[in-house]
């Protein structure tokens, strides 16, 4: 015969356990904003005016449209814990809940016309690529315009887009970094994805990897405004996942067949088609063309 207080302890027992792993699996995070300037302090920034940090925000790279057409006159930074509206390349939404990833957006003010969009954005995931490798991820790979990839699964994307206000061209610098994905959330991303916490056996902080990107992004985007894209030709061809290898671009129903020949001063991709050599200014890369949809 058992005892009715032996089935309530192990009814309670139960009960316990089913609220640990839940409470295990939603592994919130709360930006720990003294730590985050503490490290950007440490790298000596100064450049930045202002730093906005929030738990749950539609989107930082929304924020930061708001902050330049509020007037603001300086470079700011927006990092939230969590993105309800988080949103990526071409349409696409960028799975952002807390705890699963750092979504930052940098705004930075440029003169019109005294850059070309493109060689900024492979810019900013070589920026991103410094940072992380920097960390200890060594077999990060970049894939063309802006991607980083472990193998072939994605680390991070970044999304780059432009405003302008007062005169002057604002870019808002997008980055989201996959930083620990439950199963599900990886699921539904519906490509495969990999997160700094799958390739660290000890990761940094989310503040720590946050300033670490911050830092290499403004650093690089000075060398930018005073010498183009040339000097970063030669780090992004030797970081390219694909060169050398024969890749389908995807640009709106136009699509083109080649071999990567790398990428060229301006950042355009140089491909080798039956037609002769292309330079490529835009568009999405895929490894085949089963993965381009067919
Ligand atoms: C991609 O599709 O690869 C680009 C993803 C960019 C996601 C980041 S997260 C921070 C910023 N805010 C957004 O809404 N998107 C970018």
């Amino acid at each position: 015969m058992v005892e009715e207080g032996a089935v309530f302890s192990a009814l309670h027992k139960i009960l316990l356990l089913f609220c640990l792993a839940e409470f295990a699996s939603a592994r919130c995070h709360t930006m720990d904003r003294e730590s985050l300037l503490k490290y950007l302090a440490n790298h000596s920034v100064k450049s930045i005016s202002g730093v906005h940090t929030f738990s749950e925000i539609d989107s930082t790279n929304s924020e930061a449209e708001r902050l330049i057409s509020n007037g603001i006159a300086d470079v700011q930074l927006v990092i939230a814990d969590a993105q309800s509206a988080g949103r990526g390349r071409r349409g696409r939404d960028w799975v952002s809940p807390s705890g699963s990833g750092l979504y930052l957006s940098l705004v930075y003010p440029f003169s019109v016309g005294t850059f070309g969009l493109q060689g900024l954005s492979l810019v900013t995931a070589l920026s991103a690529h410094a940072a992380i490798r920097n960390l200890g991820v060594e077999s990060l790979q970049l894939k063309w315009p802006n991607d980083l990839l472990v193998g072939n699964k994605k680390l991070s994307g970044i999304l780059l887009e432009l405003c302008d206000h007062s005169a002057q061209t604002w870019v808002v610098f997008g980055i989201g970094v996959n930083y620990k994905l439950t199963k599900d959330q990886r699921a539904s991303i519906g490509r495969p994805a990999i997160d700094v916490s799958e390739v660290l056996s000890k990761p940094p902080s989310i503040e720590q990897l946050a300033a670490a990107i911050t830092v290499e992004l403004l650093r690089n985007i000075g060398e930018f405004i005073s010498s183009g894209f040339s000097t970063f030709q030669s780090a992004w061809n030797s970081y390219d996942r694909y060169l050398e290898k024969d890749i389908v671009i995807q640009n709106g129903n136009s699509r083109k067949i080649g071999r990567h020949q790398g990428v060229d001063e301006n950042g355009s991709l140089l491909l080798q088609t039956i037609d002769g050599l292309q330079r490529i200014s835009g568009g999405e890369l895929f490894p085949s063309v089963r993965e381009a949809g067919g």
